[in-house]
């Protein structure tokens, strides 16, 4: 049988013992990283949160203890009792490398079976082996401290937004679901049965009705659910840190959102300037072909459209004469490095972007192009010249009647290019804001304009007029916090006039009925008087993300879900058994039987 705490409590955790401690009789507790047998001498190595310490057993030990040692294997859970000394053989890599324990007292208080991989740091195992027995990957020191970092960041947002005046409140999970956005989770009602509860996409509409409610400051760390597609910096379900104030206009959220980052940053011993730069999204997309631009490396996109404004060359013909454009980018001094048949697949890979094709010049010892025959002399000296072409540098260039395309398989390339040539400046993290985004996409699958943020975010005033004649030149008072490519977060000024609110549902193509069944409680709600009022959320993982420089959004998160939305450990999604159907009124379609 195990032993048991009893009478004996923990002095020390493993990893705060110093010099300083020596002579102390302390107590710790833990789980063993490994046991080495030496003949006369044992030496566990006991782990716990806070890092490593040496236990140690020798000729002076009671021979009790020391049979104990020898029957230890790794992973056994212990609680030592010793005293502190000086190492004969000291190690300077580990914190506690100058003392180890002499131990006076050892219990086992639970045995182990030998684990499926070894828990060390930086583990190489499979991800989805670590997954499977996650409550053993987090054991791993690396993950620990990842999500010691996420409770300092959440207890820094907790102080942050209490020293200023937000009120901490909590909003439901089981709500209605409201169209637009990514797809909901839905919950079966028992009690009315073929209705449905969703999981919330963010607090959005509720923070909106404590502004109503004149609780003028709210914040909430969020759990928020998605049902799309997964990317390594997305989860079904993850956090946000959410607030909302009333009384306002966009400097002022802005400003209370820098303040949070600049204070998560120095936590960190990081200086982030503040205010942050900013630079509106037309701006970002010519320049980086993106609404999150990574600053920290050029390539900068080059609107060569003016230059070819008359070419013959079909291709950059019709991508213009059909409302788009051509652009490019310059890899400089790389041609060498870039071989024909790299080229050649990284034009099949910005395919995945919406590119049909790459064009390209290689400026290399012999120059090579897949364009440059096609267009006069002087259009390709034009281009050369705007793109600041050198002998080494190596042209890219997209044409396509969509500028969106250009835009996202240019801003795509310039990272690809960057990561794999290791461009990226990581000396310092680079945050700014974009804004003035676009007030709606259109959308061809849907045959009609959709709010790029969400239906409630006010436009800029002096668009407020064009919403029903020109919506294509609404610009929105939204705006996001980019931090080294990644979207940390984003917001908006509400729309508190029922009056622009109605004409917002009209240019999105609701009629009022639908737009009253769709988001009838709100409309009514703003009949009452809303203040002015704005927020904005950031992605809790996506900070956290940020600062550990990891792009693997499951590295920061205890419990995550794989790609496919399931989490291997428990195996849910999972079936239920035909009670909890009938109960709920719910019979499955034959395929999935
Ligand atoms: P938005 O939809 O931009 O805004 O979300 C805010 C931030 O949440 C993070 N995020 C995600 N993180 C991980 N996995 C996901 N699937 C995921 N989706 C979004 C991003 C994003 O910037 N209610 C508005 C905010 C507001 O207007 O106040 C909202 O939810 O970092």
């Amino acid at each position: 049988m195990a032993e048991t705490m009893k009478g004996m409590k923990r002095t020390h955790y493993c990893g705060v013992l110093r010099p300083c401690d020596e002579g102390k009789e302390v107590i710790v507790c833990g789980w063993v990283q490994r046991q080495r047998d030496l003949g006369q001498l044992i030496f566990i190595d006991l782990r716990d949160r806070t890092g490593i310490v040496q236990l140690a057993f020798d000729d002076n030990t009671d021979r009790s203890i020391f049979e104990k040692a020898f029957s230890i294997r790794a992973e056994y859970v212990l609680a030592a009792r010793g005293i502190v000394r000086e190492r004969s053989s000291k190690n300077f890599e580990i914190p506690t490398g100058e003392i180890e324990i002499e131990v006076k007292e050892l219990r086992i208080l639970a045995k182990a079976e030998t684990p499926p991989f070894e828990i060390t740091e930086n583990s190489n195992v499979k991800e989805d082996t670590r997954l499977k027995y996650r409550y053993l990957d987090l054991r791993r020191p690396d993950l620990q401290r990842n999500l010691m970092l996420r409770h300092r960041v959440a207890k820094i947002a907790h102080d942050y937004f209490d020293r200023n005046g937000f009120l901490e409140i909590e909003t439901p999970n089981l709500i209605r679901s409201t169209p637009e956005g990514a797809r909901d989770y839905l919950v079966p009602s028992r009690v009315f049965p073929g209705t449905f509860f969703a999981l919330p996409q963010s607090p959005q509409l509720y923070k909106q009705l404590l502004m109503l409610s004149g609780f003028d400051r709210y914040m909430q760390i969020a759990r928020c659910f998605r049902d799309e597609d997964l990317r390594a910096d997305r989860q079904p379900e993850f956090t946000q840190i959410d607030f909302e104030m009333s009384f306002v206009d966009q400097d002022d959220v802005m400003a209370i959102g820098e303040g949070f980052i600049h204070e998560v940053y120095q936590s960190m011993g990081i200086d982030v300037p503040i205010p942050l730069p900013r630079m509106t999204w037309d701006e970002a997309m010519a320049r980086y072909g993106s609404d999150k631009p990574d600053l920290r490396f050029g390539m900068e996109l080059c609107d060569l459209s003016g230059v070819l404004s008359n070419t013959e060359f079909r291709v950059f013909a019709g991508a213009l004469a059909g409302g788009g454009s051509v652009r490019g980018i310059n890899l400089k001094g790389l041609a060498e490095q870039l071989s024909r048949k790299e080229i050649d697949k990284l034009a099949e890979w910005i395919k995945a972007y919406g590119a049909k094709g790459l064009a390209w010049t290689r400026l290399a010892e012999k120059e090579t192009s897949s364009y440059e025959k096609f267009l006069t002399p002087e259009e390709n000296a034009a281009i050369r010249e705007k793109m600041g072409a050198q002998p080494g540098d190596v042209l890219f260039l997209v044409a396509s009647d969509e500028n969106g395309v250009v835009f996202a398989s240019l801003g795509a390339l310039r990272c690809e290019l960057a990561r794999r040539f290791d461009l990226i400046d990581k000396s310092h993290p680079r945050l700014l804001w974009v804004t003035d985004f676009p007030q709606f996409e259109y959308s061809k699958e849907e045959g009609r304009f959709m709010a790029m943020h969400h239906p409630f975010t006010a436009p800029r005033d002096e668009d407020v007029d064009k919403l029903l004649t020109d919506p294509g030149h609404v610009y929105a008072k939204a705006y996001d916090m980019v931090a080294n490519g990644y979207e940390l977060g984003g917001g908006s000024i509400r729309i508190n006039d029922p009056e622009v609110q109605e004409k917002m549902f009209e240019a999105l193509g609701f009629t009022k009925e639908q737009a009253q069944e769709r988001f009838g409680f709100l409309i009514d709600a703003f009949k009452y008087g809303a203040p002015p009022h704005g927020g904005m959320a950031w992605g809790f993982d996506r900070i956290i993300m940020v600062l550990l420089d990891t792009d693997n959004i499951r590295d920061v998160i205890a419990f995550p879900k794989v790609a496919s939305s399931a989490e291997l450990m428990s195996g849910a999604p999972g079936e239920v058994d035909e009670k909890q159907l009938a109960e709920l009124g719910i019979a499955l379609a034959k395929e999935q039987e």
